[in-house]
């Protein structure tokens, strides 16, 4: 593997507020990274990491959002950007069975709150930045090597 490689996947989530297509995307990016020849334990966090992503953006940002993949030699970047509501209280929204999801959500038995949590607890390095009537972005990053840094 050259030093330069790269993998860059761009997925469009476009649709908020629609429960009917999440786990399309994410179970895509798994295939790819399954065929690219990620590690798999790397390939399990990041799956995870993306599914609990697009649940968010089909949950909460009423256009939907962004996410892209970037597949280097040593780490998996992963970085979710939409330009909903955005998030009044970040450290709120990141403490473990916080939810504001409406019951139609949980009534289809999601909404547990553990979402961000998850992502923040698979990642390596995790970065939330938020802004009310701007959006939300997530930075994640999952090494592939022990050493990485
Ligand atoms: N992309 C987003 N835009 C606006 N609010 C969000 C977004 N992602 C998460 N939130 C807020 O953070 C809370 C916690 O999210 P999460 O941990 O995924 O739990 P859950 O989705 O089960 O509520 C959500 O209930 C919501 O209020
Ligand atoms: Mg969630």
């Amino acid at each position: 593997m050259s030093e330069g490689w790269e993998v860059v996947l761009h997925y469009a989530i476009l649709k908020g507020g629609d429960l009917d297509n999440v786990g399309v995307v994410s179970t895509e990016i798994k295939r790819r990274l399954q065929e690219i020849g990620v590690e798999d334990d790397v390939i399990k966090k990041v799956s995870i990491i993306c599914f609990e992503a697009e649940m968010n953006l089909a949950s909460y940002a009423d256009r939907g959002g962004h996410l892209k993949v970037e597949v280097k030699p040593n780490r998996v970047e992963v970085v979710v950007e939409d330009d909903g509501p955005g998030i009044e209280d970040v450290e709120k929204a990141m403490t473990p069975g916080y939810s504001t999801a409406p019951l139609w959500i949980r009534e289809l038995g999601f909404g547990a709150g553990l979402g961000l949590p998850n992502i923040k607890e698979k990642s390596d390095v995790f970065h939330i930045e938020s802004e009310m009537g701007k959006g939300t972005k997530i930075y994640s990053v999952v090494f592939r090597r022990k050493d990485a840094a």
